[in-house]
């Protein structure tokens, strides 16, 4: 995630710019920027590590130590590669105007086309860079840069934490915030202004949170706080009193916990500007798929190694009942060796978070040399699979740092879930199927909170289970996978053994392993098959293994079957995997932390794969 820091005061800025942005590393990004601001505007940016910024800085024969006022960035890509160019403070064609964003402008492309009528010269690929340019039109137009900010905001649709530098206003900056985190850090004759805490608590412990949709305006000493309609608004001033170390985890006591608790966000970042109500479809213009290509596709191979594969499974319940095409999904690592009989009316779809993964990409590159299309789903802009790819899908999940994928995972589902419905519509689904299934998926960001407030009762049953030196998860149909990941999770974190089956393969060899020490998770849901999932725990009862059931609310039976219940609100079968799969993960995390396991760095694990 991008990180944001804005200085104005006494001391050097550079320093305090450059200090700030290191607290933010933890984020993860992939380039940087900065600018800085007396009578003139002096800005540098450089793709990789900060330390790449510091060398240019260091280069300069320009004396820095002069300047007092200043923004700077970390940039993590969503919209363009990670490049010197695309890297933030963005500047207005004139120069005037410098802008760090986080956040995703969705209309950012009609804006592009209007601005550029109007002869600004967009230079870059980003969402961002039109904000700089907005900003420098109105405040032109107004002769003021606090109206022009404002004005400039209300063409905006989408997300953003901005800090915004004029040249012709030099003893100023202007933040706003609107679903992206500011935070005011007050000192004595100097103002921070930061997305994070960690970048301001070495100078000051004095904050104000900026809340959504309030803009301020900053000076060295003072500062004022608005609504959007511009009406003063007086924040109270907070003290932090957070240990430094915690802060990069936002108080939680792991980075996958941090992300088991962000999948309401992240989930809603992958969907942003994507859903079509209307028209009962999804917008994915990155496929670069052309009409007529969706008639000649006959069939859709889905590639990916480890979690991202358990995402494709589901994707193949998904595209098959929704858009009727035959899928096949592949173990990249198999894919890539197997000489796959491939036809031109194939598509290939890899799935990587990471966008580097050895095999996957491999794999790509076997499919593509055999003449067949291949689109990439991952969550890191500009890697390789991304770039290599004829098209795609990005998560905008954020930045994933504990080694176990989760929030991910539910992006991957959920971009699955979107591709089967854009496939669909292109071909039998009736635009009123559409339109239910849009309104259906539009809630499921909001539902995930629900099952993250199960947590305290999931935490009751790691208790129990701890010690367990086995595991099964069963599940059927689109439950299968899910299943499947719950299991991995388990394995990856807590060195516990766990298999994931489909539920009614039981009899055929796992059965043999029921007794009163093995513990057995259900996902059992309301559906069409639920009576056949409830034999299927009768047979584990009656061998003394131990349930815990994930299963739908309102089902007042499923306490007969099960040991432990952790109910999942009532949604379509083919959506619920993206709610199903939260309590697996919070239950492998608490039972890795009971037992004193590196959750966030298991033994063994990589984050990303790139050796075969
Ligand atoms: C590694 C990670 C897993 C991940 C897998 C695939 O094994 O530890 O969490 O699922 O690679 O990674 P990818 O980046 O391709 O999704």
């Amino acid at each position: 995630m991008c990180g944001i820091v804005g200085y104005i005061g006494t001391k050097a800025a550079t320093s305090v710019l450059l200090k700030g942005l290191k607290c933010l590393e933890y984020r993860g990004y992939d380039s940087s920027g900065i600018a800085l601001l007396n009578d003139s505007l002096f800005v540098c940016k450089k793709k990789g590590k900060i330390i790449e910024l510091e060398k240019e800085l260091n280069g300069l024969s320009k004396d820095l130590s002069t300047y007092t006022v200043g923004i700077a960035h970390t940039r993590w890509a969503t919209h363009g590669e990670p490049s010197d160019l695309n890297a933030h403070p963005h500047v207005s064609s004139s120069g005037k105007i410098a802008v760090v964003h986080n956040g995703i402008i969705e209309n950012f492309q009609i804006l592009r086309e209007k601005l550029a009528l109007k002869g600004f010269k967009i230079t870059t690929q980003t969402d961002s860079e039109i904000i700089a340019h907005l900003i420098e039109y109105y405040v032109d137009k107004y002769n003021d840069f606090l109206t022009g900010v404002f004005v400039a905001l209300e063409k905006l649709e989408g997300t953003y934490g901005i800090v915004v530098v004029s040249r012709d206003y030099p003893d100023r900056i202007i933040a706003a915030r609107n679903g992206s985190p500011l935070i005011l850090g007050v000192g004595e004759g100097e103002i921070i202004i930061a997305s994070d805490a960690s970048a301001i608590v070495e100078y000051t412990r004095k904050v104000i949170y900026i809340d959504d949709r309030e803009v301020v305006d900053i000076q060295r000493d003072s500062y004022q706080t608005y609504d959007l309609l511009q009406k003063q608004v007086e924040k109270p001033v907070e003290d932090i009193d957070w240990d430094i170390e915690t802060i990069g985890k936002k108080g939680y006591d792991h980075f996958m916990l941090k992300e088991i608790f962000e999948q309401v966000e992240s989930v809603k970042n992958t969907c942003r500007g994507r859903l079509l109500t209307e028209t009962g479809t999804s917008r994915l213009d990155g496929l670069n798929l052309k009409p007529e290509d969706f008639s000649e596709i006959k069939r859709i191979i889905l590639i990916a190694c480890g979690t991202s594969w358990h995402s494709a499974l589901i994707g193949e319940y998904l595209i098959e009942e929704y858009a009727r095409i035959p899928v096949d999904v592949e173990y990249a690592s198999e894919f890539r060796y197997k000489n796959p009989i491939l036809t031109k009316s194939d598509l290939v779809i890899v799935i990587s978070q990471s966008g580097e993964t050895a095999d996957t990409l491999a794999a790509l590159r076997e499919a593509k040399q055999k003449g067949v299309k291949v689109l990439g789903v991952t969550n890191i802009v500009g890697s390789t699979i991304a770039r290599e790819s004829d098209g795609g899908v990005y998560l905008h999940a954020g930045p994933e740092i504990g080694v176990a994928s989760t929030k991910a995972f539910s992006s991957q589902v959920m971009v699955m879930i979107m591709i089967a419905i854009h496939f669909a519509r292109r071909k039998d689904m009736s635009l009123e199927s559409g339109q239910v299934l849009i309104e259906k998926i539009e809630k499921l960001p909001q539902l995930i909170q629900s099952m993250l407030d199960t947590a305290g009762d999931i935490k009751n049953i790691a208790e129990i289970y701890k010690n367990a030196s086995n595991f099964l998860y069963l599940g059927r149909g689109v439950q299968f996978p899910v299943a499947l990941e719950g299991a991995l999770k388990l394995k990856e974190i807590s060195y516990i053994h766990a298999e994931g089956y489909p539920a009614a393969e039981m009899k055929h060899g796992p059965i043999a392993l029921i007794d009163e020490n093995l513990p057995v998770v259900f996902i059992a849901l309301k559906d069409s098959i639920y009576g056949k999932i409830v034999s299927n725990m009768q047979e584990v009862r009656a061998r003394g293994g131990k349930i815990i059931a994930i299963a739908t609310e309102g089902d007042n039976e499923i306490s007969n079957y099960a040991d432990h219940v952790i109910f999942v609100p009532d949604v379509d079968r083919m959506l619920s995997p993206i709610l199903t799969v939260v309590p697996l993960q919070l239950l492998s995390y608490y039972i890795a932390v009971m037992r004193g396991c590196n959750v966030d760095q298991p033994r063994n694990l990589a984050k990303s794969v790139t050796v075969e």
